[in-house]
């Protein structure tokens, strides 16, 4: 599928989620082979008024390109206005979010709010478009409801604007993260549209990600919640979508290793205050499934100091591999089965 000058053949992406998609764990999902990486979502107004923050989420290193800059907004001007400040990073692409269901977003017209609106959907795209010498994409969802889904009427709308690929969320924005993703829909997508079709939602496993290839004929596929504490989903997927199988499944040595670079990372990008608080979040997605767990997960999230974190870290693989002896490691596998198995079976 091609995007601008990126020609990819069944491309593997990260998606855009505010707070985890940062600059650390693009890297991460990167080096475990993600072909592209999102930002996170970063607010059209923000950058009109020179939010700091609002600039460090868009820095990135060309070890971790393609990165796609996401931008949300509810307005034309303030849109074209932050889509050409984006540009000057040099994306690959920039991509406007007209899926989020949260109320700081869609409260205020943006994001999935504008399922709701249409033409005011196409107009902003148009003046995105208009506005940047990159390519423009969009992410969005089937509809606001599953009384209202619209996104077939959407898709010819949002071509004639200019998009060069659509990303779909197989939900409604009532939804929310609720239910499963409806992968039927999103073949309906790939059927209606002429742009490539990016495929998104409930992707928990490699054999998940091949399937949403079959079920959809999409074009790529794009990796959320999977991929957090779970980065190893990248390339596992890549091997069974190239070789038709899977060479190794991570152990908690590996799963330990990657929560402290990453951590390392997070300190590195976000100095050690923030770096190490912005981690809690993340600690229990990578020792999901193993022993004792909320013992540890209790004493890393009270943890100030990160070189602290390392040793608590440590301490609990070298646990881990008592229980190893013991054998009470349960293959990190089947818990992600025990997401996936909704989807994979039906
Ligand atoms: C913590 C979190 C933050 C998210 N932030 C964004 C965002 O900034 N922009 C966006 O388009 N979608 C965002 N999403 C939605 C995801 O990109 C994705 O569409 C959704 O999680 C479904 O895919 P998944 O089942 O693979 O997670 C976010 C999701 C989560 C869980």
């Amino acid at each position: 599928m091609q995007i601008g000058g990126f020609d990819m053949k069944r491309p593997v992406m990260l998606a855009p989620m505010e707070e985890v998609s940062d600059r650390s764990f693009r890297k991460i999902c990167k080096r475990f082979g993600a072909d592209v990486v999102y930002t996170e979502f970063i607010s059209a107004e923000a950058l009109r008024r020179q939010v700091d923050k609002s600039f460090r989420k868009m820095e990135f290193d060309p070890d971790e390109a393609p990165v796609v800059v996401q931008i949300f907004g509810n307005s034309e001007d303030a849109m074209a206005e932050a889509a050409a400040i984006a540009a000057d990073v040099r994306p690959a692409w920039i991509d406007i979010n007209f899926g989020c269901p949260a109320k700081k977003v869609a409260g205020k017209g943006a994001g999935a709010a504008l399922l709701k609106e249409p033409e005011k959907m196409a107009a902003i795209t148009a003046a995105v478009v208009k506005a940047v010498p990159v390519p423009v994409t969009v992410k969005t969802r089937l509809g606001w409801d599953r009384e209202s889904i619209n996104i077939l009427d959407i898709i010819p709308r949002l071509e004639d604007a200019g998009i060069q690929a659509l990303a779909i969320h197989g939900r409604t924005r009532s939804e929310m993260y609720r239910g499963v993703a409806d992968w039927d829909w999103i073949a309906r997508v790939k059927e209606r549209a002429t742009v490539p079709v990016i495929a998104n939602g409930d992707i928990w496993c490699a054999a998940d990600a091949r399937e949403m290839y079959r079920h959809t004929g999409a074009d790529a596929i794009m990796i959320g919640r999977g991929a957090i504490g779970n980065p190893f989903i990248f390339r596992q997927t890549k091997e069974l979508l190239d070789h038709g199988r899977i060479s190794s499944q991570p152990d908690f040595h590996d799963r330990i290793e990657v929560a402290i670079e990453h951590l390392r990372l997070s300190v590195h990008y976000k100095g050690e205050r923030y770096g190490t608080l912005e981690m809690r979040r993340h600690y229990a997605t990578y020792l999901k499934g193993l022993p004792k767990v909320s013992k540890v997960r209790d004493k890393l999230v009270r943890e100030d100091s990160w070189q602290q974190v390392i040793e608590i870290l440590r301490a609990y693989e070298e646990e881990c591999e008592g229980y190893e002896r013991e054998g009470k490691i349960r293959d990190y596998a089947e818990f992600l089965n025990d997401h996936s198995k909704r989807l994979v079976l039906r």
